[in-house]
């Protein structure tokens, strides 16, 4: 149904986790496989849109006829999509930064020796925040909220607060959704409130209903 919905428009997508260093040989990170991200690509690309995919560390490969840049931290992934946010008609973003980060980057292997550890973390930078400050009343900023507890509530605080016009909220405390499945169950909201609750599916599947849903909003901005 979405074939040809974004024809001659440009689509920003972010995917996967983001990897935060503490030291040459760990870091901090989380569970998105990236597989979300990726087919939001591959459906935005099946629909005619010209894709750029900012990614973390994932072992996927990029979709055919998507432009794949590769990251590690939220300040890498940041700075990305700041440079690619002017040509964006729409901007989705599904990947899983990291909301703090070490503090101190350690520049030798940290060695064992007291029983209890103290790692002091700072906060990272809120990508889509700033993106919603930026962006222009043409484009369209597309978020996603994995909630745990009190879905609607939460998911419809980020879409006010960090200035998006749509936002994806899977509930990943379920079974068959959120991080590391091939399915999600997800609601999308809008300013208005609920615009659609899927049933479990495909992230595929899932995909396209979303990008089908940015087409008919981008026809109407
Ligand atoms: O990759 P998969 O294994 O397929 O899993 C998919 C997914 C669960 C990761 C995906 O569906 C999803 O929900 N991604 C967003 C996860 C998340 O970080 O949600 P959040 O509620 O913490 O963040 C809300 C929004 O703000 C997200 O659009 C996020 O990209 C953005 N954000 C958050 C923190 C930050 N520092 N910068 C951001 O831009």
């Amino acid at each position: 149904a979405a074939r040809g919905a974004l024809v001659g428009k440009k689509a920003l997508i972010t995917a996967g986790p983001t990897v935060e260093p503490l030291d040459p040989v760990r870091f901090f990170s989380n569970y998105s496989s990236g597989k979300m991200g990726y087919a939001l690509a591959a459906a935005a690309r099946e629909a005619g849109a010209e894709v750029t995919l900012v990614s973390g560390p994932v072992s996927l490969d990029a979709p055919a006829g998507v432009t794949r840049i590769e990251v590690k931290s939220a300040e890498e992934m940041k700075n990305t999509v700041l440079v690619h946010l002017p040509d964006a008609d729409v901007i989705i973003k599904a990947a899983a930064v990291a909301d703090y980060r070490p503090k101190h980057v350690f520049k030798q292997k940290m060695k064992k020796s007291a029983d209890e550890l103290t790692i002091v973390l700072e906060k990272t930078e809120d990508i889509a925040l700033e993106v919603g400050r930026r962006k222009r009343p043409d484009q369209l900023l597309v978020g996603f909220a994995a909630e745990t507890e009190e879905m609607e509530r939460h998911a419809l605080s980020k879409l006010e607060r960090k200035g998006m016009d749509l936002i994806v909220a899977n509930d990943v405390s379920k079974p068959g959704a959120g991080f590391g499945s091939d399915t999600n169950i997800v609601s999308v909201y809008d300013r208005e409130g609920l615009v659609i609750s899927l049933p479990r599916m495909n992230k595929i599947e899932v995909a396209r209903q979303i990008i089908a849903l940015i087409g008919e909003r981008l026809d109407e901005h």
